[in-house]
């Protein structure tokens, strides 16, 4: 087993680290392991990898954080486990996977409910907006949420150019996993078929998937670009990447730690933010240079076509009052 075996070797190299004492003040670093699903070089990558130096000497010493970019630890829904399990520490993942804990955070998994990504972010590291609901898988589910990533803008990619809900009828859309996502690609017009991340390459090239949907990053880095030549800008979704840790990582922070690590995450959030456009240039010019081309969409057709997934989701107290403040924060 993969997982595992990249598990034990790196405690290995803690026991290792802690044998022979290294620098004075880390002899006791607590090394948080990082499951990330994406490579080394996306915006988050770095940020996280920022975010550990940075809380390193803000704790002097106490914490820091190393980062298992690729899916070395599994895909997003397995690292997840592994986060409530307790034996990978901290993860990044799609917000969609957090409505199978708890249905109510659909609401920040809609298609176009977001009018730029700094509207995204500004609602989702919001306490006042998020703090409930974040706090809701906290005791049941043993999942911490430490804030939110801004994972980019999805539009659609197959093998031809898409410009209304009427040219995707009858094809197999990759979706991150959750009943809003297959809801949303079914008024889309197409068929929503959710997969991990990693397998959705072959899944294209063998012709199990005739697309999917991801930013330019995913579509140029993973490959997808050779396979699936033409990327339509339908617009339709930003979601949340939330920074999650196992409840027993988090309650191991002193107050001033936990403020410490709240403060650093806030910074880098916004370093991530101010990277994404830049990677998505280089992106786009990768993909190109691979043989793709990138179409503009009838945006208002998608968006109208999807607007009844907004009642159907916001329909309860809970979603209704985040729904509003969302609308509040344009
Ligand atoms: C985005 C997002 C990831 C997610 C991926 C996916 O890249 O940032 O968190 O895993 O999409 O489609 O699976």
């Amino acid at each position: 087993n993969k997982v595992l075996a990249v598990l034990a070797v790196s405690s290995v190299a803690m026991m290792g680290l802690s044998a022979c004492g290294g620098d004075a003040g880390t002899e006791s670093t607590k090394v948080l392991k990082v499951a990330f699903n994406q490579n080394a070089s996306h915006p988050q990558a770095v940020a996280i990898t920022e975010l550990s130096d940075k809380l390193k000497e803000a704790t002097d010493g106490a914490f820091e954080l190393e980062l298992f970019p690729d899916e070395q630890l599994g895909s997003q829904a397995e690292t997840l486990e592994l986060v409530q399990s307790g034996a990978v520490d901290m993860a990044i993942v799609a917000g969609p996977l957090l409505e199978a804990f708890n249905p109510d955070f659909s609401v920040l998994n809609l298609p176009y409910v977001y009018d730029s990504p700094e509207h995204q972010m500004s609602v989702l590291n919001d306490p006042e907006i998020t703090g409930e609901l974040f706090d809701s898988l906290e005791t049941s589910e043993s999942i911490s949420i430490v804030g939110a990533y801004h994972g980019g803008v999805r539009n659609v990619y197959t093998g031809a150019p898409v410009e209304t809900p009427e040219d995707l009828a009858g094809q197999k859309i990759r979706i991150i996993s959750s009943d809003t996502n297959v809801a949303m690609l079914g008024m889309m017009g197409g068929v929503g078929t959710p997969m991990p991340q990693g397998d959705v390459y072959t899944a294209i090239q063998s012709g199990v998937l005739d697309g999917a949907e991801n930013n330019e990053l995913i579509y140029a880095d993973l490959a997808h670009a050779e396979i699936a030549k033409h990327y339509s800008y339908t617009k339709h979704l930003m979601i949340p990447d939330y920074f999650v840790a196992n409840p027993t990582v988090m309650a191991a922070f002193s107050d001033e730690q936990r403020e410490a690590l709240e403060t650093l995450f806030a910074e880098s959030v916004d370093s991530e933010l101010a990277s994404f456009d830049s990677k998505v240039s280089e992106a786009k010019a990768k993909a190109e240079a691979a043989g793709a081309t990138f179409h503009e969409a009838d945006v208002e057709a998608f968006r109208e076509a999807v607007t009844p997934l907004h009642e159907d989701k916001v329909n309860n107290d809970v979603t209704k009052a985040i729904f509003e403040k969302i609308d509040a924060a344009r």
